[in-house]
């Protein structure tokens, strides 16, 4: 989720970068830079916020008609000024900017040191610089060439921009996966990650195909597909204003962030399956023996994490055979827990700076505990106090609500916890390739339920004036309906509780009454006839059902007033699609009642006090 733009034309290319990358501040990052060619090129970057880029060069003057910037949200490396992009290659005439994650950069590093590169930062980028260096070098061809070349050598998601300041008159850009749009108005040529960062030159755009590169020139463009065969694309008109267009056409960024989905369950398992089978966390460097020795599992978690957290309990102890405790954040410490160097104490975060929480791991390792966090965040607190992180991929997520970074934190869970069994060989190898098959099929998935998002629109028209809202599941179920009691809860105002459904009966069930509408989660397939029951229980008493089923559930479908069908999955993989429906439900019931999803009634995107 980088900010990338590109410039080339007959004004200063450096103000127009800046205010280009202030366009694309929505898109989050800790740190920035730009790459300006005026004969020679020159590259100035800095970690933190934008700001701190301009004050850098505040009264510097870089003149030149051709530039690349970038505002970085990190994967690679922290946010540092030498990790900031562009990257640049030995000779410093080639800058670089990218987006995504290479996949092949540890290979491609070790080819070209041993061909003499000189690295200068731990980023994957910098590789991209060299390499087209390299070919430069052998083939003696021109830029557009080179990344031609370079980019059937590259693998993983990429969306590159490069220039040369020997040809300073176009810019080379590259996509696979991560979007990039080029355009060309007046005599000049436009690259941007996004459409905001365009509008104020040119409304008609070329968002580029994926495995396509684009010579942008003084008003021209020109786009080939990766074997160097020229296409011809023809722009798009883009109506939107500036605030659509950073919202990318959707009404909340809350409603954004849940379409993107799909690619962030696959952004969050990228280059961790290898060709195997095997699940591969270079981030977790403990070795074999003492993950054999971790006796017990701690969670400690808040809000939204937390219910991750309650999901991946299960998980880890039925791949492990470890016992698992979880704890919210906040009662951890002060119960005196039992913890040894034996003990794991994994700490979600998708912000990386809740106080419970960081003060919990801190409590965890003066007591010699080991600490694994799960976060969003490259380079905030919670990746400083654990002994590892392990990232989830989602981009910065503006909603305070959290939707996206909950699904990557599942699936960044289940890697973890499926890790721990390959490496304690606790479980069959055949198993974990299988459900590692189940997991990459999961982003087509997210996108089916995405599409039935009309019926759950429909079904929350029908309840937005609900007083009271049950949600119940049994299992991994629970921590879905605990996640959308909470969803529903803090962007719409409405008392909601989630509930084990089993526990109904020992009290909450004297709630239900008509006009007190249940969600239940029906999947788990050893759970599914209790979990029968207890739909058959509430609605005796006189209580909508809103079912979350298994697609073609008929027995499901009898007893739903309203039904959101899901694609089936391992059951233990099912929170990750169980509760997209949930995530729409509550966004979908906000708008109803006229309500901001993104910005809820005193809430805060990450909860910096205890
Ligand atoms: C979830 O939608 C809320 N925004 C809130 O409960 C949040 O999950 C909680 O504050 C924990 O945040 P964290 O993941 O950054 O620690």
């Amino acid at each position: 989720m980088c900010g990338i733009v590109g410039y080339v034309g007959d004004r200063s290319a450096l103000p127009i970068l800046i205010e280009g990358m202030e366009r694309l501040e929505y898109r989050g990052y800790d740190s920035a830079g730009v790459a300006v060619v005026n004969g020679d090129m020159t590259v100035a970057r800095k970690a933190g916020r934008l700001s701190e880029l301009e004050a850098e060069l505040e009264g510097r003057d870089l003149p030149g008609l051709l530039g690349i910037g970038h505002t970085r949200w990190a994967t690679h490396g922290a946010p540092t000024d030498e990790n900031a992009h562009p990257h640049r290659d030995c000779s410093g005439k080639i800058a670089l900017v990218h987006n995504g994650i290479i996949e092949n950069h540890d290979v491609l590093k070790a080819r070209l040191v041993g061909e003499g590169h000189t690295f200068m930062s731990e980023t994957d980028t910098e590789v991209a610089a060299h390499l087209i260096e390299s070919i430069l070098q052998e083939r003696s061809c021109s830029l557009l060439e080179a990344v031609l070349e370079a980019v059937n050598v590259l693998e993983g998601a990429f969306a590159l921009v490069c220039i040369n300041s020997d040809d300073p008159d176009r810019i080379i850009v590259a996509r696979q996966e991560p979007p990039i749009i080029v355009g060309a108005a007046d005599g000049v040529g436009l690259v941007a990650s996004d459409i905001p960062a365009l509008l104020a030159h040119t409304r008609d755009v070329i968002p580029l195909d994926n495995r396509q590169v684009a010579e942008v020139s003084r008003g021209s463009v020109r786009v080939f597909d990766f074997a160097g065969e020229e296409v011809t694309v023809e722009p798009v008109h883009v109506e939107w204003n500036m605030e659509a267009a950073e919202k990318g056409g959707y009404e909340d960024f809350m409603l954004k962030e849940i379409f993107e989905q799909p690619d962030v369950v696959r952004d969050t398992l990228r280059g961790r399956v290898d060709r195997e089978g095997r699940v591969k966390l270079d981030e977790v460097h403990w070795d074999d023996e003492t993950l054999r020795r971790i006796s017990k599992v701690v969670v400690v978690a808040c809000g939204t994490s937390f219910h991750s957290g309650m999901a991946a309990k299960h998980s880890i102890e039925h791949y492990t055979r470890i016992p698992v405790e979880l704890d919210l954040a906040s009662e951890f410490r002060y119960r005196d827990p039992v913890l040894d160097e034996t003990c794991l104490v994994i700490g979600i975060a998708q912000s990386g700076e809740t106080a419970d929480t960081l003060a919990a791991i801190r409590f965890a390792k003066e007591m010699g505990a080991k600490v694994v966090a799960i976060t969003n965040v490259v380079g905030s607190s919670i990746t400083r106090d654990a002994d590892a992180v392990l990232f989830t991929h989602a981009g910065p997520e503006i909603g305070v609500a959290a939707t996206k970074t909950f699904l990557a934190q599942l699936v960044a869970l289940n890697l973890f916890a499926l890790y721990l069994a390959q490496q304690r060989q606790s479980m069959d190898p055949a198993k974990t390739a299988e459900t590692l098959t189940a997991l990459q099929a999961l982003p087509e998935q997210v996108e089916e339920v995405l599409r039935s998002q009309g019926e759950v629109h429909r079904a929350a028209k029908r309840y937005a004036d609900a007083s009271d809202v049950i949600f119940i599941g049994r299992g991994v179920g629970t921590a879905v309906a605990l996640e959308g009691a909470l969803k529903l809860k803090e962007i719409s105002y409405i008392h909601a509780e989630g509930y084990p459904a089993g526990e109904l009966k020992h009290g909450a069930i004297a709630l239900l009454e008509p006009g007190v509408p249940v969600v239940a989660v029906l999947t788990g397939a050893k759970l599914y006839d209790k979990m029968l029951a207890n739909i058959e229980e509430v609605r005796a008493r006189g209580a909508d059902t809103i079912l979350v089923a298994p697609q073609g559930d008929e027995r499901a479908r009898a007893l739903a007033n309203e039904l959101f069908e899901v694609p089936v999955t391992k059951p233990l993989l099912s929170p990750i699609l169980d509760t997209v429906p949930l995530q729409l439900f509550a966004y979908f019931i906000a708008k109803e009642r006229g309500l901001s999803p993104d910005k809820p009634r005193n809430l805060a995107k990450s909860v910096t006090v205890e």
